[in-house]
């Protein structure tokens, strides 16, 4: 018998306020249609004045709560992968756990930038496998517009705030891919490309600071080190690219989306693509994808997926799950 960490419920949260991409025509050299045609972004949404990361993540664990009929009792842990918590400390997760009445269990942040969630759910699934916890709430939450220099058209129209959240809980399986939940998973950092994404601020340099990213380098990247990494988490169970009904990719740029899905040997048929409505929302953009790919029903029972992401660090990595 071998312990499996097994999705039992997701769900999402977007702030109120779209944001299409006109709205950047008012004080920018920019238009809808560069945006548009350069990363496939049509709007986003932003968090309102007061509104934060943990705000954000405990509306999108109330969803995934009532999406697999349990209460804020039923859980052991709780994970948020964000770069943009809303104090230095105490952690976003411990926030979200007060805010959901949860008073067991335990609560940390995971910081892996865009490759937060990949990174919190490998986390979540080495906590249930080697038998410490039964499940775990895994929330992907960030306000990137708060970490915007609004004068460089290059990043911020890029970005935008939400979360997801997902329930992963221990269940026998028989040990072959047959079996649903996280089946493999494949976990990258080189920190000597520090300065192609980062942000030029924060506590220890007593400083506030806001993203910098060299776009065509984070790009040449990305589809590379997506496409090796989705390779390896297969290649580990003896499976490819053919073998995968969905890629659920970071969603940051519908030209890297393809790239990915291209070198993968996939169409566009099977990837689940949201970056036109949500930008890129860091962290939280797979578990948005997977909310909105499973309400739209593209995601069903037993389908097979892979999600990748890489973000600042670099950090990169994929996870292979049976949903
Ligand atoms: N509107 C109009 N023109 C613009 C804009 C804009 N918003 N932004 C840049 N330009 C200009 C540039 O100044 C440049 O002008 P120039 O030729 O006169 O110098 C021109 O457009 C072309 O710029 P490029 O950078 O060459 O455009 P590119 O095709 O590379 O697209 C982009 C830029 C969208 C940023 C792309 O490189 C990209 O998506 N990179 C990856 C970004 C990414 O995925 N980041 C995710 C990781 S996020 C994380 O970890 C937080």
């Amino acid at each position: 018998m071998t312990k499996r960490a097994v999705v039992a419920g997701i769900g999402h949260y977007l702030p109120e306020r779209v944001v299409p991409n006109s709205e950047f025509e008012k004080s920018l050299d920019t238009s809808d249609e560069w945006i548009r045609a350069r990363s496939g972004i049509e709007r986003r949404h932003f968090a309102a004045e007061g509104q934060t990361t943990s705000n954000l993540a405990t509306q999108a664990a109330q969803a995934a709560l009532d999406d697999a009929g349990l209460t804020p009792d039923d859980l052991d842990a709780l994970i948020v992968a964000t770069s943009t918590a809303d104090l230095t400390f105490p952690s976003a997760a411990t926030m979200v756990q007060a805010q959901l009445g949860m008073r067991q269990g335990f609560a940390f942040d995971v910081q892996a930038v865009c490759a937060g969630f990949v990174f919190a759910m490998a986390n979540a699934n080495a906590l249930i496998v080697s038998g410490q916890v039964k499940r775990v709430m895994v929330i992907g939450a960030e306000t990137f517009s708060r970490i915007m220099d609004w004068t460089d058209r290059s990043t911020c129209v890029l970005f935008g705030d939400g979360a997801g959240a997902m329930i992963l809980e221990a269940q026998d399986g028989t040990g072959d891919n047959a079996d649903r939940g996280i089946l493999s998973v494949d976990l990258n950092s080189d920190g000597n490309y520090r300065d192609i994404l980062y942000v030029d601020g924060g506590v220890s340099t007593n400083t506030t600071g806001y993203l910098r990213m060299e776009g065509k380098e984070v790009f040449r990247h990305a589809i590379e080190k997506l496409a090796a990494t989705a390779a390896t988490a297969l290649g580990k169970i003896g499976l490819s690219g053919s073998d995968i009904d969905w890629i659920v990719p970071h969603q940051a740029n519908i030209r890297i989306i393809q790239g990915t899905a291209r070198k993968m040997g996939l169409s566009m048929d099977n990837v689940v693509v949201t970056v036109q409505d949500h930008g890129n929302t860091s962290a939280a953009s797979i578990p948005l994808a997977l909310s909105v790919g499973k309400a739209r029903g593209q995601i069903k029972t037993g389908d097979l997926l892979v999600t990748e992401a890489i973000g600042g660090g670099l950090a990169w990595g994929s996870v292979v799950l049976r949903w």
